[in-house]
């Protein structure tokens, strides 16, 4: 019997089968063949929410959650956080390896050429109430970039995929800060050319009369957020942009899908719950009650926690350091020491403890976009920008995967067997 291999005897009918294990995993379709019974389609796997279950091969971001490591390309994140900028990461995520001086030029240049938007975008951004949702905005207008490019459909063409994907990375910043700017009420600030990627979002969300004087701390903070948030492997938003774009629809429509999960409270919604939650504590005398009601079912404590971190998220780590320079430059939040507060109790807390439970990303980074003027409703904006090159990446190895299909899930039918209909007289 060779070593990988895994053997299972079906008691239903005594039959044996070997099924070779690959990269630590077996093949759910290697199940169909463990029959009961002719017709009954086979053995199938059950794996609500895919706690165990490999949904593609990928060669982007490598996360062993028990060790707190989170890789890019096999680049630590803490090197990668602390050297690249957000566009040089980018680049990494989508190219698969660093860029020389030259390719980063020409990157930069090319997504520079491409940051202005079709002006019918303001149109309809107008058209969106004065309190609509930045993240409902988003994720209307990238979706309706589909429609502004419709070669846009030709995914499998690469010169084609290069084009949206700049088109994307260029246009995003400009559409969220376009959103920025409506939800005040304010007039759009169009891109600056001469200025960086992340000076060029900064100044058209807060530049005032032509004016403003960005402060290169809190424009490299806001970098290495994006840098943290650039991707994260098969999350809930990473994989609906798999899961639509497996049916070959255009990329802003896909990209517009990962918005939408993004927009969820339990995922990049989560940093604007935690200021939500330290509102609602109030104050640092109120933490042990907090914690006691969190414990006893009351909701749970946002910004801890994580699907596959079971030890402290490395890029919270990192994320705290980032709050130190911020809070350096904009002064000391008071929100800021109730969450303090909320960890301390929380890491030493059996419930807490026992469940793996440590803060994640979203622990402090809704409190430093605040520190920064961002308001709470726009944070999931800020998250979505940084996770945009791991969703086009991840989009893009899908569709050059030649094992994957259209994404189809199975189901266990657990409803009503064959019934007559009711006429309404007889209900
Ligand atoms: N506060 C209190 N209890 C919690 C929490 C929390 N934040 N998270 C999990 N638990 C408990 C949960 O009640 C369960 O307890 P029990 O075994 O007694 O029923 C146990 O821990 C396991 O929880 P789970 O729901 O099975 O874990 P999950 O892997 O399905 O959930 C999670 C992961 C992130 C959705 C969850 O931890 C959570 O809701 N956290 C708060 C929201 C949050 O911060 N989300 C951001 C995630 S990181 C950013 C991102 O990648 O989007």
């Amino acid at each position: 019997m060779p070593a990988d291999t895994l053997t299972v005897v079906d008691n239903r009918t005594g039959r044996e089968y070997s099924l070779p294990i690959v990269d630590g995993a077996i093949r759910a379709t290697d199940l169909r063949q463990i029959s009961a019974a002719e017709g009954d389609g086979g053995l199938m796997s059950y794996d609500p929410a895919y706690l165990n279950t490999a949904s593609c091969r990928s060669a982007i971001t490598y996360i062993d959650g028990d060790a707190g490591i989170l890789r890019y390309r096999g680049y630590p994140i803490e090197q990668v956080a602390e050297q690249a900028t957000f566009l040089e990461t980018a680049y990494l995520l989508l190219e698969g390896e660093l860029p020389t001086a030259d390719r980063l030029a020409r990157w930069e240049e090319d997504v520079r050429l491409h940051t202005y938007v079709h002006t019918n975008v303001t149109k309809f951004l107008e058209g969106f109430r004065y309190d609509a949702h930045p993240m409902g905005m988003l994720l209307g207008a990238i979706g309706a970039l589909s429609t502004f490019y419709p070669d846009a459909k030709e995914i499998g063409d690469p010169e084609s995929r290069y084009l949206q994907r700049v088109r994307l990375m260029a246009k995003f910043p400009t559409i969220a800060a376009f959103i920025f700017r409506h939800s005040r009420g304010l007039p759009y600030v169009l891109p600056r050319n001469d200025l960086d990627y992340v000076g060029n979002f900064v100044n058209m969300t807060f530049e005032i009369g032509g004016r403003h004087e960005p402060n290169p701390v809190l424009q490299r903070a806001l970098e290495i957020l994006l840098i943290l948030h650039a991707d994260h492997e098969q999350n809930c938003s990473t994989s609906a942009v798999r899961g639509v774009g497996s049916s070959h629809v255009d990329p802003f429509s896909a990209m517009s899908a990962g918005i939408a999960a993004l927009y969820g409270p339990l995922h990049g919604g989560a940093n604007e719950a935690v200021l939500r939650m330290l509102d609602e504590v109030g104050d640092k005398k109120n933490v042990p009650g907090f914690i006691e009601s969190v414990k006893g079912g009351g909701g749970r404590l946002m910004g801890f926690g994580h699907r596959v971190y079971k030890s402290y998220d490395p890029r919270a780590k990192l994320i705290k350091q980032v709050a130190d320079q911020v809070f350096e430059q904009t002064g000391l939040n008071p929100k800021l020491e109730i969450a303090l507060e909320l960890e301390r109790i929380a890491l030493e807390d059996e419930y807490f403890v026992s469940r793996k439970l440590y803060p994640n990303v979203d622990f402090y980074s809704g409190l430093i976009y605040q520190a920064m003027g961002y308001p709470t409703d726009y944070f999931t904006v800020l998250f979505a920008l940084g996770r945009l090159p791991g969703w086009i990446a991840q989009w893009e190895e899908l569709l050059n995967d030649p094992e994957q299909k259209i994404s189809r899930p199975r189901q266990i039918f657990v409803g009503p067997d064959e019934r007559s209909f009711v006429p309404m007289s007889d209900r």
